[in-house]
């Protein structure tokens, strides 16, 4: 796979698209084994951070399988899970499917992160796990996530990071490049599409350049949570009222 791919633009969706339905059923198993679970942690501080409670509004874009969107929804909000991958959402809808008596107040839907199907100002909060680096422009993503959140909505992004010590920062991208694509050849027979996440990293600006445009987004209470040493962030900022 050529890393032309993996620049930013239009080239990029299609490619992205075919990565997540060769890698949706062993999705999960791999996020557990890649972040020794650690991701569940960093996706309940999200929910935690969107601060949502019953009858509110809550998006989560690049859903994948649900976690996210699971969360919210079992903290009370009416949640849409969106993305572009049908077989993510398969995954999704089947786990939606055994849980159904209990989660009542979410569904799942296709559609483009760039391109939302909804009305400025709709949600209480607007959540992104492992999305925003995905996309041809993150810019155009983070600029919808803003437009159809509320006057006082939340705005969280969880993703990959890029740590500020130039020492960690290379023991960590070599971890990047050498062991997340040994397991997922190991375990899910592809280690391209895990060879991409570094890939995608180093076309992606990561949590800083994420907080000077919610900065330039004019969003409020910006914040940066950084874990392991920036290896992993979250982005947090509110539209202004
Ligand atoms: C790494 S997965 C993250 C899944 C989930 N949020 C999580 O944290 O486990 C990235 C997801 O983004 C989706 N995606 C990428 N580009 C997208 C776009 N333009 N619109 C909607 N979904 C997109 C992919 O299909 C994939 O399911």
């Amino acid at each position: 796979m050529s890393n032309v791919f993996y620049a930013p633009g239009k080239q990029r969706a299609a490619k992205v698209s075919d990565l997540f339905a060769s890698i949706a059923r062993r999705y999960d198993l791999l996020n557990d084994l890649q972040s020794f679970g650690f991701h569940r942690i960093w996706k309940r501080r999200v929910t935690e951070l969107a601060r949502v409670k019953s009858g509110d509004l809550a998006l989560d874009l690049c859903c994948g399988t649900g976690d996210i969107a699971f969360a919210l929804a079992q903290r009370g909000a009416e949640t849409i899970g969106l993305d572009f991958s049908e077989k993510m959402l398969e995954v999704a809808q089947s786990r939606l499917q055994k849980s159904k008596s209990r989660i009542q107040n979410l569904k799942f839907m296709q559609g483009d992160a760039q391109q939302l199907p909804f009305p400025d100002n709709s949600f209480d909060a607007v959540t992104v796990g492992y999305g925003l680096r995905n996309l041809s422009s993150w810019e155009s993503g983070l600029a919808e996530m803003v437009r159809v959140a509320k006057p006082g909505g939340r705005i969280v992004v969880l993703e990959f990071g890029k740590p500020a010590n130039p020492f960690w920062r290379r023991i960590y991208f070599a971890h990047l490049s050498c062991s997340v694509p040994l397991v997922g050849l190991l375990f899910c027979g592809n280690a391209q599409a895990y060879a991409y996440i570094l890939e995608s990293l180093k076309h992606y600006p990561a949590q800083t350049a994420v907080e000077e445009k919610m900065r330039a987004l004019q969003l409020s209470n910006v914040q940066v949570v950084n874990f392991f040493g920036g290896a992993m962030a979250i982005n947090f900022g509110q539209k202004p009222l």
